[in-house]
């Protein structure tokens, strides 16, 4: 409902256009630029948790495009190891070309890898909608296969998300857990809270007991938080936390001060539009905050 209401074309504009809809999005987006984003980088360094930053866009549909995003987060690249940022990049195939030629969006994680690896920096593919997951799981093997310094996020919410875990841990790399975000259909996905938590749980089993792969448990669910601590106690290697930007910004702060490795997702730039919507999405009171902004109350 929320998703539906907020892709209506007035509301969009109505948030994207608006001094109190841009101040919503703060909360949740570092800022405009990349300068914002490795500043926001510093601050949570100092606070004892290393970063991914993330340039905002997705879905893109011409090359040109690609380039813009390309040279970004090469330039992005290029700051976290010029400011000596305790960081890394997360980015989407979709942003990369992955809708309209996937050859374009190899060749573009390709050559960040590539980048990436200059630096001793890792790269991180998020997981987009279903339609994707495929696509985005044969590139993530060949490139991680390639250049050995990639991670994927897996959705738990998704009912082949067993057999892709299966299949890519023994590729080492880092593989962040996290729910799930999109609007799927019940074939593809657990719907209901309950089996999406529980299913998140039996794959934190079967992650964390894998020392081959560097867990990374993206979640601000305290159950499932507590359930990892208790995990990584009988691991010989690390893990880490991994949480968003704005959200649970105490737990962050509390994770990072009883000596338990975490990582802040940050997003930057102006296209924050959809990243919004999904975080409206996850929690009831988001919508109050938000309403509140926009009246002004
Ligand atoms: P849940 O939604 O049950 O929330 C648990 C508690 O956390 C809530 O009760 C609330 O207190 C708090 N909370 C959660 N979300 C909040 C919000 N937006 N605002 C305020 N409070 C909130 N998804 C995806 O499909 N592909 C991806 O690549 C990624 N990448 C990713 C990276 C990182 C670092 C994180 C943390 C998450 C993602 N996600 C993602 C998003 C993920 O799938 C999921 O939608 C959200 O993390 C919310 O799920 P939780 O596990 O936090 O649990």
């Amino acid at each position: 409902m929320v998703v539906a209401v907020a892709e209506s074309v007035p509301v969009r504009s109505m948030v994207t256009t608006t001094r109190a809809g841009k101040a919503v999005a703060r909360r949740f987006v570092a800022g405009d630029t990349l300068a914002e984003a490795v500043t926001a980088g510093f601050v949570l360094n100092r606070q004892g948790m290393k970063v991914s930053l993330d340039l905002l866009g997705e879905e893109v549909h011409s090359s040109a495009e690609v380039e813009t995003a390309l040279e970004e987060y090469v330039d992005c690249l290029d700051q976290i190891a010029a400011n000596a940022i305790d960081g890394n990049i997360s980015i989407k195939l979709t942003q990369l070309g992955l809708a309209f030629d996937p050859g374009l969006a190899w060749n573009a994680l390709d050559r960040l890898a590539e980048k990436a690896s200059a630096h001793k920096l890792t790269v991180t593919i998020d997981m987009e909608d279903s339609t994707y997951t495929q696509a985005t799981v044969d590139i993530y093997a060949a490139a991680q296969e390639r250049h050995g310094n990639l991670g994927l996020a897996l959705q738990a919410y998704l009912r082949r998300t067993p057999d892709d875990l299966e299949r890519l841990m023994p590729l080492g790399g880092h593989i962040r857990l996290c729910k799930g975000a999109y609007v799927e259909p019940d074939t593809e996905a657990f719907t209901s809270k309950s089996d999406v938590d529980a299913a998140f749980a039996r794959l934190l089993h079967q992650l964390m007991a894998n020392e081959a792969v560097m867990p990374a448990i993206a979640t601000h669910d305290p159950k499932l938080i507590a359930l990892t601590r208790q995990l990584g106690r009988s691991r010989a290697n690390p893990y880490e936390f991994q949480m968003l930007y704005g959200v649970r910004p105490q737990a962050q702060r509390e994770l990072a001060a009883a000596g338990l490795p975490i990582r802040i997702y940050v997003p930057h730039g102006s296209r924050w539009y959809p990243y919004l919507v999904r975080r409206l999405g996850e929690r009831p009171g988001n919508l109050w905050f938000f309403m509140r902004a926009l009246i002004g109350k």
